[in-house]
């Protein structure tokens, strides 16, 4: 049987499909998931992962909230703060879209599926949904967790103003009233902090792809 390459344009495809299918029914959690997706391919690059490797963790981070499709809207967009039952119906989205992608077998899409699962765990082990620790969580998993609250620190919701890219980065550094920096593999923390200005560009969507 031939080996199957991780970037088979057959299976890129099938992902993009799964992308759009989400940015149809959700195009604020699609946009992040874009901006996500730039910023983990290009903060794997500069830890050492190989061009494809970067490539298909960016391609996979898309859809790493994908399992949102699944929370009713009213909660979804909901505008105040979240009762803790409705929190506990969004925290179920990381299950819910590894749930989604484990439908397919090749490897982008268990990738796909690994990132939906693990990106709201923490190194320190205060995530979920289980409450791994350290490196439980793949690397991919950490590098997309940061890129995630990176993304949500700066942009701009219903609920709140869009933090500067200086102000995102001393949450990320010191933390702050809700996180503490100990949520972080101190590698890509320290990999993204390093490069800063560059992932700040990536964030803007200015920087050329790799
Ligand atoms: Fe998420
Ligand atoms: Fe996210």
């Amino acid at each position: 049987m031939p080996a199957v390459h991780l970037l088979d344009p057959a299976h890129v495809d099938a992902l993009s499909c799964v992308h759009a299918t989400h940015s149809a029914v959700d195009l604020n959690t699609a946009e992040h998931g874009d901006a996500v997706g730039r910023m983990a391919q290009h903060l794997s690059a500069l830890m050492g992962s190989s061009p494809e490797e970067a490539e298909a963790i960016g391609i996979a981070a898309r859809l790493h909230d994908v399992g949102k499709i699944s929370i009713p809207h009213a909660i979804l967009h909901k505008p105040g703060p979240l009762t803790v039952e409705e929190r506990h119906i969004v925290q179920r989205h990381p299950e819910a879209g590894a749930k989604i992608l484990q439908t397919a077998k090749f490897p982008l899409m268990k990738l796909a599926s690994q990132i939906a699962l693990e990106h709201h765990e923490h190194a320190d082990g205060t995530g979920y949904p289980y409450g791994l620790r350290g490196d439980a969580v793949s690397m991919p998993g950490q590098i997309v967790a940061l890129c995630d609250v990176f993304d949500a620190l700066r942009r701009e919701r219903s609920y709140k103003p869009g933090m500067s890219h200086e102000a995102a980065c001393d949450v990320l550094s010191y933390g702050d009233d809700r996180m503490t920096p100990d949520i972080f593999d101190e590698r890509v923390l320290d990999a993204f902090l390093r490069n800063q200005k560059h992932m700040a560009e990536v964030f803007e969507g200015t920087t050329a792809p790799l």
